[in-house]
């Protein structure tokens, strides 16, 4: 699909903050200061290790979670401040597929109510939401017969399939797809993401892609952001971020995706992130990726690096970028 970058972004995120008390002096900054745009047609990749935010995120931004402050604007309209029939499209337009497809949909609902739950809502007769589900079924791959169905009787790959039907049934423009591959098979990984890929050509959506690794994001996505313990690292176009990442996390993300290419592995170094992801409990105002960085100096523990745009589109938050440009 070909993206107007110099249109509005559909989505904008300004200095987006969730936080959870989880006790009297604790303050887990699961999303810290986030901003990203995503323009219509787009996929944008979320990457980064499990605990990072990433589903926060995107939670915030289907209006699941209240954020702590920023901003989330849909379409130019801040979405905390929709009128009650905006909030009701808004609803509609915007839509999250799950990770988990077995805790996902309700196991005492049959598949024709899972999928229809929507439509009626909308207000839609019993045939036109017969109709619809057998549409959408046909659509993700299932048949009618399996309307009367519940969850239970299905494999993996066909409970997302069912998800991705769900949410399809309010014709949304926009969809959060959270890591929507990571709990299948391998073996039918790349069919869902086939899928994906072909609903979004036919009905011109726009996607925000999460995933813990960057492997699936490459293929799909135009953009990739990359997360670090409630920050962003690094955005950039998927071309440049796959051939120049700038950011020492990025780079050890990379370094760990496996290389079918022997020679192309023998050059690439595996760069080993040392130690564990740290807490993102009442987390020290420094750079986040500090103590496993193997290039930190002690402004990096002692400062937060602030984004910088280093080639147009390429933003890198890092101490160490100070001496690129
Ligand atoms: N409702 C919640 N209450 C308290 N902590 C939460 C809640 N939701 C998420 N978290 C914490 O926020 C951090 C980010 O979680 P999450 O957004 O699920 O990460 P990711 O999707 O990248 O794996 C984690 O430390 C997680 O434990
Ligand atoms: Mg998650």
């Amino acid at each position: 699909m070909i993206v107007d970058y110099n249109a509005e972004p559909l989505v904008q995120v300004k200095d987006l903050c969730k936080y959870f008390q989880v006790g009297r002096h604790a303050t887990l900054k699961a999303v810290d200061g986030v901003s990203f745009n995503i323009y219509r047609g787009e996929t944008v990749g979320l990457v980064g290790e499990s605990g990072c935010g990433k589903s926060t995120a995107g939670r915030c931004l289907i209006r699941l979670y209240e954020p702590t402050s920023g901003q989330v604007l849909y379409d130019g309209k801040d979405i905390t401040k929709l009128s009650r029939q905006e909030k009701k499209e808004f609803c509609h337009k915007v839509q999250m597929i799950f990770q988990n497809p077995y805790a996902s949909l309700n196991p005492r609902m049959t598949v024709k109510e899972i999928v229809g739950e929507g439509l009626k809502l909308q207000g839609k007769s019993n045939e036109e939401i017969e109709a619809k589900v057998e549409q959408l079924l046909k659509t993700v791959g299932l048949n009618k017969d399996h309307m009367s169905r519940f969850p239970h009787e299905f494999s993996g790959g066909q409970r997302q399939r069912i998800g991705i039907a769900r949410a399809l049934s309010v014709d949304p423009e926009f969809i959060i797809c959270d890591e929507p591959i990571s709990a299948l098979d391998v073996s039918i990984q790349a069919q869902v993401l086939n899928m994906l890929n072909e609903l979004q050509d036919n009905l011109g959506l726009t996607y925000l892609f999460i995933a813990h690794d960057l492997s699936v994001v490459k293929y799909l996505s135009e953009r990739v952001i990359v997360m670090y313990l409630g920050t962003v690292v690094e955005t950039a176009t998927s071309e440049e971020l796959y051939s120049n990442p700038m950011h020492p996390y990025t780079k050890a993300l990379l370094s760990s995706i496996p290389e079918a290419d022997p020679d192309k592995a023998q050059a690439n170094r595996r760069i080993p992130i040392k130690g564990e992801i740290s807490s993102p409990i009442n987390p020290k105002n420094c750079c986040r990726f500090a103590s496993r960085c193997e290039f930190a100096t002690e402004r990096c523990f002692n400062e937060m690096p602030a984004a910088r745009e280093i080639t147009p589109g390429h933003v890198v938050a890092c101490h160490l970028m100070d001496d690129v440009k």
